[in-house]
């Protein structure tokens, strides 16, 4: 076999096989395919699609590229929760301690940023110390003392997706279903758990910025869960606007801790908690969504979801007393508001531009060896519906470049829009479920 002719196949729309995708993946993983070679494959599969068929082979032939742990050691539920990215989202950050707070175990392995949105391994590593990279017989003993750890994917999990994530978030190669399916369920595959419940965005600032194409990927995401023997639900959820108000992974780390200490009641706080809920309910921790639902806020309103990041961070080489004082996250020099350049309402934000404007900031990567600047991002002071006047801000922009600035602000400027009238209909959180069964 010759990947060259793998590529030129799926060039001309045709379907590979189980033994052809397994030969690409193996060679990725090895690295006898080199990333020139690899980058031309994704890109003939974002143009041309995959088949449910090749879906399968390709996610399980990912999930195999590494080791699938066994947790059956631990005793009770492994759950977990991933989405398929945003800005400002930043979730899994609450979700993972208050879940683990309430007595399940939470293996999370997650991802870096991937084009304009932010991801939260570079999240987490913005807190001085904390250590994505544990082996994994760290990450066990983390994950048994505690009931949570959270790590990126290793030499030993998922191996291929490491390779071809970091990939596609250069080569403009991200919105492929197949890809994104691939790439989400062989890491969470392979983490030993029994429940996933799946984010997946759609609006301007996500992957699928039509509802349709985000029911289609949630649909390919829980059926080859499902098949695999594990309970999955998939939330269709609103990604038109940033979550929260912080964006950038210092920023994204002090706005959880806001939301953990009770401090912040907001889009950011409900998702977390309808998230945490569908992970209670999967993992029989309760017996329905509403009491889902009040268990998740009561392990925010005690403390305890915040104590229990506290707990992880320290376990996993960071400074917990980052968070009990968020001034100990990496600051950027300089801030610099955006100014309204009208009076009315926000009608909309075109929430990629905000993700690109942190990205041009330093805060993403534009080739595969970049570094990333933990300290940058924007608070956004308005969102949709809300009312502004001429000049007042919009939002503030923290820098330590002004090389991009100027672009960067011209892109939050564009991606507000103001009218007179406020929008006519509210965008709903969650606009659908899929599985959960
Ligand atoms: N998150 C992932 O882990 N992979 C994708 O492809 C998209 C979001």
């Amino acid at each position: 076999m010759r990947i060259v002719d793998l590529i030129r196949k799926k060039r001309d729309g045709g379907e590979l096989t189980r033994e052809e995708i397994k030969f690409l993946v193996d060679g990725c993983t090895s690295g006898a395919v080199p990333d020139y070679q690899l980058s031309a494959w994704l890109m003939a599969t974002l143009l041309r699609g995959m088949t449910r068929a090749e879906i399968a082979a390709l996610t399980e032939a990912m999930l195999h590229s590494g080791e699938v742990l066994n947790l059956s050691a631990l005793p009770g539920k492994k759950v977990d929760k991933h989405s398929t990215g945003g800005v400002g989202d930043k979730t899994s950050l609450v979700i993972a301690p208050a879940v683990a707070a309430a007595g399940l175990y939470v293996p999370m392995i997650s991802g870096r940023g991937l084009g304009h949105t932010g991801g939260t391994l570079d999240k987490l590593e913005s807190i001085p110390g904390f250590n994505v990279n544990l082996s994994l017989g760290e990450f066990r003993r983390v994950l048994a003392a505690c009931g949570c750890a959270l790590i990126g994917q290793t030499a030993e999990i998922a191996p291929a997706d490491k390779k071809l994530y970091a990939l596609r978030d250069v080569t403009g190669t991200v919105e492929s279903p197949a890809l994104i399916c691939g790439s989400i369920m062989s890491k969470k595959l392979a983490e030993g758990i029994d429940v996933l419940v799946l984010d997946v965005k759609t609006g301007s600032g996500a992957f699928m910025k039509r509802e349709e194409d985000a029911v289609h990927l949630a649909e390919l995401m829980v059926e080859t869960g499902v098949r695999m023997g594990k309970r999955v639900v998939a939330l269709i959820t609103d990604m038109d606007q940033p979550l929260g108000r912080y964006v950038g992974h210092a920023l994204e780390v002090e706005e959880c801790i806001y939301v953990m200490r009770g401090e912040v009641r907001n889009d950011l706080s409900e998702l977390c908690i309808e998230l945490s809920a569908w992970m209670f309910l999967l993992g029989d921790r309760v017996a329905t969504i509403e009491e889902g639902k009040q268990l998740a806020a009561q392990m925010i309103s005690s403390g305890k979801a915040l104590a229990k990041f506290r707990e992880i961070v320290g376990l996993q080489g960071g400074d917990p007393a980052t968070i009990d004082d968020p001034r100990l996250l990496p600051k950027a020099q300089s801030t610099r508001d955006v100014a309204s350049p009208g009076t009315g309402f926000i009608a909309s934000i075109a929430c990629e531009q905000i993700g690109v404007a942190s990205c041009v900031l330093g805060g993403g990567r534009e080739k595969k060896e970049d570094s990333i600047d933990p300290a940058v991002g924007i608070v956004l002071h308005k969102k949709r519906g809300d009312r502004v006047v001429s000049g007042e801000p919009l939002c503030t922009i923290h820098y330590n470049s002004d090389a991009r600035l100027d672009e960067a602000r011209r892109l939050i400027e564009l991606a507000y829009r103001i009218e007179p009238e406020p929008p006519r209909r509210a965008r709903p959180l969650v606009h659908g479920i899929i599985g959960g069964k």
